[in-house]
């Protein structure tokens, strides 16, 4: 029987099956707004057979985009534009999730397939924040902006702003959370020592580094309905020795379980050039890492970075490193890959993809 397929259950939100869809930037909206894209694209990972699926890094406040075509969840129009999205998600069997997030020092960046890079504010760009004035790089290649080193009352600011993203995400339909916590974005890269060089309380020791992160969390659990699940994204290691190792995020982990988190997804990279990527090679190994995570700390992971195969899948959970497997650039090159996957593993199909699918190819 295979443990991929079974379902799951954390507080009142039952998943079909453990894989999950990772968020995925989709560079493609207008003022943050999801539109016709969106539907398309969330719509055939709807109907692929996942059991949980994670729209983008969405922009608590405008300046918290990566880029000026990411989505943002800051106000109503952007509540009622997804609000379809959801629905239909949840009517063909999936939990519709979403990742609130904040982007910090690398906010104001041209779209990926546009280079990627600062973008001036004459050229589409904004003043970005930071915990400490230090630009993610100084390579002398390119623009590389400094951040606005963050006061208390940016603080305060922004993690409200979290927290007003997660009552409208609420209202959007979606029934889990994650708090982008990874990748060099703004909470990261208050936690990590790469980045943050503050001398106030939220810098110098690993607990005054965490407090940006924990106190966020413990303001958005508040709203965020306690029967629904809450997950944060870390980067589970810098990998870089400078950086945070897997023992600072198991204390992390366990410190967000205190505040309420129910699920820790574990990625890496990203706070700095030497760890920049949470895309590349390195990301195979962190499945194994999101299993010390969920060891240690007690508390439930999700797995990412290099899932492609479903017996690997069915290993992550089977073996006890994950309590969700999720995919990413497998699942852009094949929304389908549940069904397959379930026809792999020899597991019931019916319950995967809806009777439109399932009747004829299942
Ligand atoms: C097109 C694309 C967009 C991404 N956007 C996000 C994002 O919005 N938030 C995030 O935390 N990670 C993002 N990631 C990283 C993925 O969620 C995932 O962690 C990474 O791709 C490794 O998983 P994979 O090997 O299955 O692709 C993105 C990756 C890709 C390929």
């Amino acid at each position: 029987m295979s443990q991929l397929f079974s379902p799951l259950s954390i507080k009142d939100i039952t998943f079909k099956n453990r894989i999950g869809v990772a968020a995925m930037c989709q560079y493609s909206s207008v003022d943050g707004l999801a539109n016709e894209w969106h539907r398309v694209h969330m719509g055939s990972l709807a109907v692929g057979g996942a059991g949980l699926i994670i729209a983008e890094a969405s922009g608590v406040t405008p300046e918290g985009r990566i880029t000026p075509g990411c989505a943002g969840i800051w106000n109503d129009q952007q509540v009622e534009a997804l609000l379809p999205i959801t629905q239909f998600i949840e009517l063909h069997g999936a939990v519709p999730g979403i990742q609130i997030a904040h982007a910090g020092r690398k906010a104001s960046a041209a779209i990926p397939w546009e280079g990627g890079q600062h973008l001036k504010n004459d050229e589409g760009g904004w003043d970005i924040i930071g915990p400490s004035a230090e630009p993610f790089d100084d390579d002398g290649t390119r623009l590389w902006k400094t951040p606005i080193q963050m006061s208390k009352a940016d603080i305060v600011a922004t993690q409200d702003a979290f927290v007003e993203a997660a009552k409208r995400s609420l209202a959007a339909g979606y029934k889990l959370l994650e708090i982008h916590g990874a990748h060099g974005y703004l909470l990261h890269s208050f936690f990590s020592p790469l980045v943050n060089i503050r001398d106030d309380e939220y810098g110098g020791s690993l607990e005054n580094r965490a407090r940006m992160m924990l106190e966020t969390t413990a303001k958005v659990r508040e709203v965020w309905p306690e029967n629904l699940p809450l997950a944060v994204r870390l980067s589970a290691t810098d990998w870089d020795d400078a950086g945070l190792s897997v023992e600072d995020n198991i204390q992390m982990s366990s410190w967000l379980k205190d505040a309420g988190v129910d699920i820790v997804d574990c990625s890496g990279g990203g706070a700095s050039p030497v760890s920049r990527s949470s895309i590349g090679n390195k990301t195979a190994m962190q499945p194994a890492i999101a299993g010390e995570i969920r060891k240690n700390a007690g508390i439930m992971s999700m797995a990412v970075g290099g899932i492609t195969d479903p017996k690997q899948a069915e290993e992550i959970i089977a073996s006890g490193q994950a309590d969700i497997a999720l995919l990413a650039r497998e699942m852009i090159r094949n929304p389908n890959w549940p069904l397959l996957a379930a026809k792999t593993l020899g597991a019931d199909t019916k319950p995967v993809v809806p009777a439109h699918k399932a009747f004829f190819v299942g």
